[in-house]
């Protein structure tokens, strides 16, 4: 497998996470019904997909940055933070909660996507040894948190 298929998994995620995060944001501004299927959608976006996908980046893209390249570790920290966020928000969504928060979580989930793919996927193929690229295509996420 070239290098760069390596992180095409986490490409691939970046899109449909950016992708679905504009959808979101447009359903729950249309009207009551498309903003009710859209807190359904973003619940099993929350169950089945985020946990796994910040995983994957949390051991196999950011270990390797604070282990080795110290240069990056300030952005690593910055996205490892957004993580924080992103699992906070998806412990306590249901229902109830405010449109606000939702709004919040939707754009900081595209804004992170695209940050991850500007600056930190082009750091990662520049700088990642061959083994680290090689854990990168490896990874299999553990059980949810
Ligand atoms: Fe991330
Ligand atoms: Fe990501």
């Amino acid at each position: 497998m070239l290098n760069e298929d390596k992180t095409q998994k986490i490409h691939r995620e970046h899109e449909e996470g950016i992708e679905f995060a504009e959808r979101m944001l447009a359903m729950i501004g249309a009207n009551d019904a498309e903003a009710e299927s859209a807190f359904m959608q973003i619940k099993a976006y929350c169950d089945l997909e985020l946990e796994q996908h910040l995983q994957h980046e949390e051991m196999t893209l950011f270990a390797p940055l604070f282990r080795n390249y110290k240069a990056h570790q300030e952005l690593a920290r910055q996205l490892l933070q957004e993580h924080g966020r992103m699992r906070s928000f998806a412990r306590l969504f249901d229902a109830n909660t405010p449109v606000e928060e939702v709004n919040e979580f939707l754009e900081l989930l595209k804004a992170h996507s695209i940050t991850e793919e500007e600056q930190l996927l082009p750091a990662i193929s520049e700088l990642f040894s061959e083994e680290e690229m090689k854990a990168i295509g490896d990874f299999t996420p553990l059980a949810k948190q």
